[in-house]
């Protein structure tokens, strides 16, 4: 049985969440972060089983994962999953990723959403501290289902009105709270590298050991949320939320080559 999940994780949750769920299936996945694939033209999928976990944005899918997707060829007709993890508003993300996968001839057979901490907005402490503490529950319950091939569909319509609050939502974030044009770094950087390496898009060049942002940002934060340093800048709301990581996650389970 070839199993294959497929992640996108700025500061680890949707990872972390991959990695438990692995430890609970019958048949042991691949763990595969999606951005290898970015200068692929197409990927090929000869798989009995497929899953994606990543992160709501803008209560939509992210980019990144629109276009991998985008490039997928199935060889077979697996059984998919997605588990997408956010801060408790998904929107319309997974019916986004529907439709996404639809495209290719294939169906989601199962999608289940979990609330983790938010890494863009502020989380009450008590409520971060119990989403850690039960997430691993709501894991192996999903794996139970998975492991049985149960059919999950997306429960409701996406309604006029989550339709319009997405759009709103994606427009506002990307182009005023979230824009790269407002990322910057203080005189604490030390150009250690670690956002170049964190970024999924390769969208950080470090030059005279500075950082230096392209256009092609992904919005993930982890530039922001690994920085050893706390010297990326990124606008007054995700200034106040701080620094954020999953706590099972560390900078090398990211796969960063760190240059020192
Ligand atoms: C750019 C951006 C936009 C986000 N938008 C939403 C959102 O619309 N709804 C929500 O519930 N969470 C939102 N979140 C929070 C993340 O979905 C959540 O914290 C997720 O678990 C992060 O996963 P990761 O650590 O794997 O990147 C957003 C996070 C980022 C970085």
């Amino acid at each position: 049985m070839r199993s294959r999940i497929f992640y996108f994780s700025g500061t680890g949750n949707s990872l972390a969440i991959a990695r438990e769920l692995n430890n609970s299936l019958n048949d042991k996945a691949c763990i595969i972060p999606l951005s290898i694939y970015r200068n692929e033209e197409s990927v090929q999928i000869n798989a009995d089983v497929v899953g994606f976990a990543f992160p709501v944005h803008f209560m939509n899918v992210p980019d990144l994962v629109k276009s991998f997707i985008k490039k997928l060829i199935f060889k077979t007709n697996p059984y998919i999953f997605a588990i997408a993890t956010c801060n408790g508003t998904p929107g319309i993300s997974l019916s986004e990723l529907n439709k996404c996968i639809n495209k290719k001839g294939q169906s989601l057979s199962s999608v289940f959403l979990i609330n983790m901490p938010g890494n863009a907005l502020v989380t009450p402490h008590n409520l971060e501290v119990e989403r850690l503490n039960t997430y691993k529950a709501k894991v192996t319950e999903i794996s139970a289902k998975i492991n049985n091939r149960s059919i999950i569909k997306i429960e409701g319509k996406d309604n006029l009105k989550t339709r319009i609050e997405s759009s709103i939502c994606e427009l506002l974030g990307k182009h005023l709270y979230l824009n790269p044009k407002n990322v910057s770094y203080t005189y604490q950087c030390v150009g250690c590298g670690i956002c170049e390496n964190v970024c999924p898009l390769n969208n950080i060049k470090i030059i005279n050991k500075r950082p230096h942002w392209k256009k092609d940002c992904s919005s993930c934060l982890a530039c922001f949320h690994w920085c050893p340093k706390k010297a990326v800048r990124g606008g007054k709301m995700l200034n106040k939320r701080g620094q954020y990581h999953h706590p099972e996650i560390s900078i090398e389970d990211m796969d960063l080559k760190i240059k020192f």
